[in-house]
Order: C-alpha cells, then structure tokens, then sequence
C-alpha cells in the first residue's frame, strides 16, 4: 500500500470508529450478529495468555477496552496493561472505563499498530477482533514477537469467513459485519490467512482453534527460548 493510500485507509478507520466510539460497548453486543459468543470468545483469549499476577499485557488495538476487566482480573494492581489503538475516541471510552474502575496500572497509546514501538520484556500481546483490519498484520505480529519475553504469549482473536465458503455465500454472511470494515476487501484480502503465516513463522507451539463454525479463530504461540 502507497503511504497516501495507508493515510487514507488511517483516516477512514478513525472516522468510522469516532461515529461509533460512544455506543461502541452496547452495539458491539450485535457484532458481528445478535446472540454471537463474544463474552466466552474473549475469556478463552484471555486464558490463552497465560498471564498470572503481576505480568505485563500489551492490549493491541484496544477500543473502548472491554479487555481490560478480564485481564485486571488476572494481572491484579501489580500488573500493567498498555492499550494501543489508532482512534483517539475509542481511547477515550478506554480512559472512561479506567477512571470509572479506579485503574492505576494502565497506560493508553494513541498510535497505529504498525508504527507501535513495543516495550522490551512483555510477558503477553493480546488483540481482539481488530487485526484482521490492519493490512500490515504481518508485521505487527513480527514487531510485538520480538518485544516478548522468553516465553511470552501472543494471542490473536478475530473473525474470518469460514473455510469453503463459496464467494456468492461469503457477501450475505458478512452483511453483519458491513458497519465494522470495508467487507469486500477483507473477504479478497483474507487477512486471517497472514495472520496465522506470520504467527508460525515468528513464534513456537502455534495452536490455531476456529470458533462459532470458523467465523472466528483464536490463535496463540509463544516466543522461543
Ligand atoms: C472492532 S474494534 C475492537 C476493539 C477491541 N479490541 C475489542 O475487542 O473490543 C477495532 C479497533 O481497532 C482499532 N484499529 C483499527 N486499525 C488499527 C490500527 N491500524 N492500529 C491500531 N488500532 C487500530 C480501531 O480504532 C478500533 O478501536
């Protein structure tokens, strides 16, 4: 991608999720259908970090940080959560909900995932129904593998389109998720695909577990000794 062309994409996302930032937490319930597991599908995420108390997780592409009660929970007042996202309104919801809470241990980053300079000695990496809209996926999982501790988890929530499904199925089924990306592209891009490339290349025990009939995928590898 040209950089006008990422700048453009940048600004598109941004605009998208300031018009939804404020009702972000209430709609995504209806994401990306009604009745969908997001709540069972976020806390298998979280386990898979393996985190314990007093860890450090670096929440990629955090939003409004519905994450971030199920890792306070885990991490505890001796943990840190650093919340990284590209729209400055979902980080205000974040930074809503961490003064509503009473949070010390939580630092937000306005930045675009790709251009994030990770801190050294992470204990996990964790991004939830998001990577698949930055292009540069790829990337993003090479920089956060390199950050990571010996050890250190990265886990990877987010949906797909499932396997076999012809093209003419894959539009309708999407509809859903219509409000959320630029569908047409994420189908053609099948950005899941280089997720899961990226996450065997730079990372070991890889496992890869398709949820709700393989409309989502839960992915989670650790750094090398
Ligand atoms: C569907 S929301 C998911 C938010 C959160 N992870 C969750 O599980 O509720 C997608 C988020 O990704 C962010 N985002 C999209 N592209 C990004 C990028 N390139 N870098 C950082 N954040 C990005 C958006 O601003 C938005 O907050």
């Amino acid at each position: 991608m040209t950089q006008t062309g990422r700048t453009r994409e940048q600004e598109r996302l941004i605009r998208m999720y300031r018009r939804k930032a404020k009702h972000f937490d209430l709609t995504s319930r209806l994401y990306p259908a009604p009745g969908y597991p997001l709540r069972a599908q976020r806390l298998r995420a979280v386990h898979a970090l393996g985190l314990r108390a007093g860890h450090t997780v670096i929440d990629i592409a955090c939003g409004t940080g519905m994450n971030f009660p199920l890792l306070e929970e885990v991490i505890g007042p001796d943990g840190r959560i650093v919340g990284v996202d590209l729209t400055d309104a979902m980080l205000a919801q974040a930074q809503d909900r961490t003064a509503a809470h009473g949070w010390r241990n939580i630092s937000l980053v306005q930045a675009d995932a790709v251009d994030f300079d990770f801190p050294t000695e992470v204990d996990a990496i964790l991004s939830t129904y998001a990577l698949t809209q930055v292009p540069e996926c790829a990337e993003v999982i090479a920089h956060g593998a390199a950050a990571l501790s010996e050890g250190g988890r990265w886990v990877v929530l987010d949906l797909k389109v499932p396997d076999n499904t012809p093209a003419w199925l894959a539009q309708p089924g999407t509809a859903l998720v219509r409000p959320f990306a630029s569908i047409d592209e994420w189908i053609m891009r099948r950005p899941w695909e280089a997720i899961r490339r990226a996450m065997q290349k730079e990372l070991v025990d890889l496992t890869w577990t398709e949820l709700a009939f393989g409309t989502a995928f839960l992915a989670a590898g650790s750094r090398a000794p």
